[in-house]
């Protein structure tokens, strides 16, 4: 491992994402640290502490540019440094027009196909670009301190791989896109369909999370830009520039979830939540865990939990849905309309239930069919949560991968509940012994669910236990390293020098 970290280190990584993994916060004086929510820094900030190397990232934190006396670089993780995080100070229409407008109301949901909530504005392509041009402005400089690989991650970004290159042709550049591509027909409705895909094309590595959102990049590639596919060797070529064209589903740290599930501190978290939450040994548990996001089908969820207490009463007092929601993106409207859809139907089921108490059930009246939990909790709870669940139910309408689903895999060490996944989760494609479910299809679910609760132990175990040999084998360190081996920042595989 030591000749690695000194090989990787003459390589030098640099890492470039829009959301930072720790920021500042003033509170009475003083200058606290939190960690951010999302796939994207839950995947990378493992790698980072275990390969060191540089993260520029936008400084989004409160306190982070006032307090840190405009000082551009941190030593993270707060309690015990690894690497470099370097600031990029964005202005508030950058902020408002890039980030709020363009990604998050442009790009994501026109990636995630909830094409009616895609809101475009030309002012909001101008203050993207301005964004982008501002991250490539503190990389160029970075470089200039001292070369290095650079790898680029998400939708937020776009632009920058081809101003990086536009400044220095020569220098590796790699993208990874966290979230899913969308086909032609969808993506012809960006007006600068062609500025993206071209800047894409500059890059030297291209990942995206499965084959088919890889297959639909390469269609829209082919019909927007003429662009040609080398199918043999996995290149697109553009302009007489090859990218390399791959999927590398991205995942957890399997160990840590695993070893964190079993601590004392978890063990003993568990009895607290459920006494919490449920008040009757036999209740069983399903668990819901995301950001509170219109594309992880948190209305649908709601609705097949509704029909599943219809549809079998039978679990009226003997099964309680715990959804951890933690607010995301509040400045957009869209957003916090849709939180408060959640919180209103959470409160509708409940408020039903409530009348329809359970007879013969002593605790029917304390009984909720939900419990709703909002904000974002530390990750021995999550994994306290994650290990007492019957089941774990991940809806998303539409997910790059869903790392919620893997966390829940890597934190049941009992091998006794059951995942019920998403066939529009990219996490579906591995997770093959979890329930496969169609958010879409609310009656559908509810038998889903049923059938988890119903399940023999025997099969349980022998589900779990395969997906868990599957994530220990694929997790975010052969994801990492895979990636470095296509950039050829590592030795190919066969190779005897690392571990
Ligand atoms: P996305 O990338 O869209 O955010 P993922 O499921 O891939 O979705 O990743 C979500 C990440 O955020 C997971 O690592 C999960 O543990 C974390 N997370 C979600 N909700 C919470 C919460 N309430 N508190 C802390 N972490 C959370
Ligand atoms: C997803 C995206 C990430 C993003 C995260 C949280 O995981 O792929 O790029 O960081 O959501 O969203 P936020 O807008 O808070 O960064």
């Amino acid at each position: 491992a030591a000749q690695r970290e000194s090989d990787l280190s003459l390589a030098r990584l640099i890492i470039v994402s829009n959301r930072e993994p720790y920021e500042h916060r003033l509170v009475k004086n003083h200058l606290i640290w939190e960690r951010t929510s999302g796939g994207l820094v839950s995947a990378l900030d493992p790698m980072m502490r275990r390969l060191g190397g540089t993260w520029i990232a936008w400084g989004s934190g409160k306190a982070d540019r006032d307090v840190v006396d405009q000082d551009m670089t941190v030593e993270v993780p707060p309690d015990a440094p690894t690497y470099r995080l370097r600031r990029v100070w964005l202005e508030s229409g950058e902020i408002k027009g890039g980030y709020q407008g363009y990604a998050n109301q442009v790009l994501w949901p026109l990636c995630h196909l909830t094409l009616d909530r895609v809101d475009y504005r030309k002012l909001y392509w101008h203050a993207y670009q301005a964004m982008n041009a501002r991250f490539a402005e503190v990389v160029l400089g970075e470089l200039q301190m001292k070369p290095g690989f650079v790898w680029v991650h998400d939708f937020h970004l776009a632009l920058l791989p081809g101003m990086v290159k536009a400044s220095l042709p020569k220098q590796p550049v790699a993208m990874f896109w966290h979230i899913p591509w969308p086909g032609p027909d969808a993506f012809r409705i960006l007006p600068e369909r062609r500025e993206v895909l071209e800047s894409l094309l500059t890059c030297d590595l291209l990942m995206f999370q499965t084959q088919s959102f890889l297959h639909c990049f390469v269609e829209c590639a082919k019909e927007f830009l003429g662009a040609d596919l080398h199918a043999d060797d996995g290149h697109l070529e553009y302009k007489g520039h090859a990218t390399r064209v791959v999927s590398r589903p991205i995942s957890i740290g399997f160990q840590t979830w695993s070893e964190r599930a079993q601590s004392p501190q978890v063990t003993r978290s568990m009895d607290v939540l459920r006494n919490l939450h449920v008040f009757q040994p036999e209740v069983r548990i399903g668990l819901g865990v995301d950001r509170l996001d219109y594309t992880k089908g948190l209305l649908k969820r709601l609705w097949a939990i509704d029909a599943f207490f219809q549809q079998f009463p039978q679990y009226r007092g003997r099964f309680t849905f715990i959804q951890i929601a933690v607010p995301t993106r509040g400045d957009v409207e869209a957003y916090r309309r849709y939180r408060e859809l959640i919180r209103e139907t959470v409160n509708d089921i409940n408020m039903r239930y409530s009348s329809i108490s359970n007879p013969g059930s002593s605790h029917a009246s304390r009984w909720r069919p939900v419990e709703f939990r909002e904000g974002r909790i530390g990750l021995d709870t999550l994994a306290a949560y994650y290990r007492m669940a019957d089941l774990a139910l991940v809806s998303s309408v539409y997910d790059g991968m869903n790392l919620v689903a893997k966390e829940y895999v890597a934190s049941q060490v009992d091998e006794k509940g059951v995942l019920l996944v998403s066939h529009m989760a990219g996490a579906a494609e591995e997770m093959t012994d979890a329930l496969v479910i169609n958010p879409y299809d609310p009656e559908g679910v509810a038998e889903s669910i049923r059938q988890a609760l119903e399940m023999p132990l025997q099969e349980r175990r022998e589900r779990m236990h395969r997906m868990r040999s599957y994530l220990a084998a694929h997790d975010i360190r052969a994801w990492a390293d895979e990636c470095l081996r296509d950039a050829g920042i590592l030795p190919p595989h066969d190779s005897p020098s690392f571990e």
